[in-house]
C-alpha cells in the first residue's frame, strides 16, 4: 500500500487532534499536532516573560527563538506522542487557558511561523504522516494526498472546549472558552502569513451534528479511499 500524507486543517476545537490521532493509529502512521509547537512557543513566551501590559514583545522572542528547541516523543503507556520544550515535557502546560489567550499572537510571527513550518516538513519527509493544524494543506504540504478541512459552530465548539477543560479540573466558564474560541478564529483567519483557509482540493468536514465517532469514520473512509 503506497504511503501517503494527511492534512487536517480547520478552526479550533473541531475535534481534528482527536481525529487525526484516531487515523494515524488506524493506519499506523505518525501523528503530528503542530498547534501543540505554537503552544509551546507561547508557553515559553509567557515563562520568559515576554508579555508587557498583556503585549507580546515580538523581538525579543525572534531574538530567543535559537533557544527553543521543540521535540515529540512518544508516550510508552498511550503511545502518542507528547511535545518536549528543551527537554522538558510541557504537555499539560499548554493547554491551559492562559496559554490559548496568546497563541494565535505568536503564531501570527512569521519568523516563529517558519522555524517552525521548517521542522514540520523535516518530520513528514517519508510521508505516512497525519498532520493536524492551520496551515497544513496550504502552506507547510500543499501536495499532500488527502487534505481535509474542519469546521463546526462556534458554539458547538466552545462546548467541547469547555468539557474538555473541566474534566481535567480547569476552572473556566463557557463565556471565556466561547469568547477564546472566536478570538483565535478571527485572527487565525486574518492574519497576513498562512492565514487558516480551506486548502485547494480540501474536502470540507462540518462535525456540528456529528457524533466524534461519525467524524472519524468519514475521514477514514476518506483516507482508505486515497490509499
Ligand atoms: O490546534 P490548536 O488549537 O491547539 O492551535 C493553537 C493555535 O496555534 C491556533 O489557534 C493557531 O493560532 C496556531 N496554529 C497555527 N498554525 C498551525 C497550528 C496552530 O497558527 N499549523
Amino acid at each position: 500500500m503506497r504511503k501517503i500524507t494527511i492534512a487536517i486543517d480547520g478552526y479550533s476545537s473541531t475535534g481534528k487532534s482527536t481525529i487525526a490521532k484516531k487515523l494515524a493509529k488506524s493506519l499506523g502512521y505518525v501523528y503530528v499536532d503542530t498547534g501543540a509547537m505554537y503552544r509551546a512557543v507561547s508557553y515559553y513566551a509567557l515563562i520568559n516573560d515576554m508579555f508587557r501590559n498583556q503585549e507580546l514583545q515580538k523581538d525579543q522572542l525572534i531574538q530567543a527563538l535559537d533557544k527553543i528547541r521543540l521535540e515529540f516523543k512518544l508516550n510508552s503507556n498511550t503511545g502518542l506522542p507528547e511535545i518536549y520544550l528543551n527537554g522538558d515535557l510541557v504537555e499539560k502546560q499548554i493547554r491551559t487557558l492562559e496559554v490559548s489567550h496568546v497563541v494565535s499572537e505568536v503564531a501570527a510571527v512569521s519568523e516563529v511561523r517558519h522555524k517552525l513550518v521548517e521542522q514540520q516538513q523535516a518530520m513528514g519527509k517519508n510521508k505516512a504522516i497525519v498532520m493536524d493544524g492551520r496551515d497544513v494543506g496550504t502552506v507547510i504540504f500543499p501536495d499532500a494526498e488527502l487534505k481535509l478541512f474542519m469546521t463546526a459552530s462556534a458554539d458547538v465548539r466552545a462546548h467541547r472546549r469547555y468539557l474538555e477543560l473541566t474534566e481535567r479540573g480547569d476552572q473556566v466558564t463557557y463565556q471565556a472558552v466561547l469568547e477564546n474560541v472566536q478570538k483565535r478564529d478571527l485572527i487565525d483567519t486574518t492574519r497576513s502569513d498562512s492565514p487558516l483557509m480551506k486548502a485547494d482540493g480540501a474536502i470540507e468536514i462540518d462535525s456540528t451534528n456529528l457524533s466524534l465517532e461519525e467524524t472519524f469514520q468519514r475521514c477514514l473512509k476518506l483516507s482508505n479511499e486515497t490509499l
